[in-house]
């Protein structure tokens, strides 16, 4: 068997830490105006759908892994209900954007910002009522030792929400998107960012990752009773809702 050229995408967008804290240290300070851009304003739109599906109720303590710089977290706390919303990633320059946004955030719930892998979390085991990610686990080398984390730290009947890119099945979507992401979103990197590489990773990364039936298969493996997914966009987002 040959080995992988370094062109092949699968190949240039399999996630190792050394990479991934390495395109997001540099993306940070240009992360949420690109996001706006490339995702033409509709990331706000899943982000609204994720908060709905969260089952979140009043003094809900919450986790979100992978925050970058906190749209999540912030619009979780935004509803008014957890009593405590943990907003951590492992790039120090993601969660310092975060923190700065955080100090225009009125509200009653408490924002807390913590350096954690989400494949190795501190917290003891049934710490949270609901744990999150979003566009986060595809770039984690271990994507089933972020299940299982999520599933350890969760306590029994909390939910765990994943929200993620892949590749679209439709057949006459699946030419537009990957032309987009594949041509147009690395232009705009090199374009406005500079940083044409990095937006390539975020492209070759969604490609590689895995369909929605084989993640959920994932997150029963890690333990998941009930797991459902809501497909966005025609399939290139989804939303996973697995519950402890
Ligand atoms: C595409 S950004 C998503 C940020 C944010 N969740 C959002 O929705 O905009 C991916 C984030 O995942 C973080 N990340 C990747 N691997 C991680 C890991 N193993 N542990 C914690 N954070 C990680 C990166 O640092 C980056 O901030």
């Amino acid at each position: 068997m040959s080995a992988p050229r370094a062109s092949d995408p699968a190949e240039a967008g399999r996630p190792t830490t050394e990479k991934v804290r390495g395109v997001f240290g540099r993306i940070a300070r240009r992360y949420d105006a690109m996001n706006s851009i490339m995702s033409l304003g509709l990331h706000h739109r899943w982000r609204r759908r994720t908060v709905a599906e969260a089952g979140l109720t009043p003094g809900s303590i919450v986790l979100d892994v992978a925050a970058g710089t906190g749209d999540l977290a912030f619009a979780l706390a935004g509803t008014g209900l957890p009593r405590r919303v943990f907003a951590t990633d492992f790039v120090p320059e993601m969660l310092d954007i975060a923190k700065a946004k955080a100090e225009s955030l009125p509200g009653p719930t408490e924002l807390v910002f913590e350096m954690q892998d989400g494949q190795a979390l501190t917290y003891a085991d049934e710490s949270f009522d609901v744990v999150t990610v979003s566009f986060g686990i595809r770039n984690m080398p271990d994507r089933r030792a972020g299940f299982r984390e999520a599933f350890r730290v969760l306590r029994p009947g909390g939910r765990y929400l994943i929200l993620e890119f892949t590749a679209p099945r439709s057949a006459w979507f699946r030419p537009f998107f990957r032309l987009y992401t594949g041509t147009v979103v690395p232009l705009l990197g090199a374009l406005l960012a500079g940083d044409r590489a990095s937006y390539q990773y975020l492209n070759d990364s969604i490609m590689q990752f895995p369909p929605p039936e084989r993640v959920a298969e994932e997150l029963r493996e890690a333990g998941f009773a009930v797991v459902r997914w809501v497909p966005m966009l025609f399939g290139a987002v989804n939303l996973h809702v697995a519950t402890k």
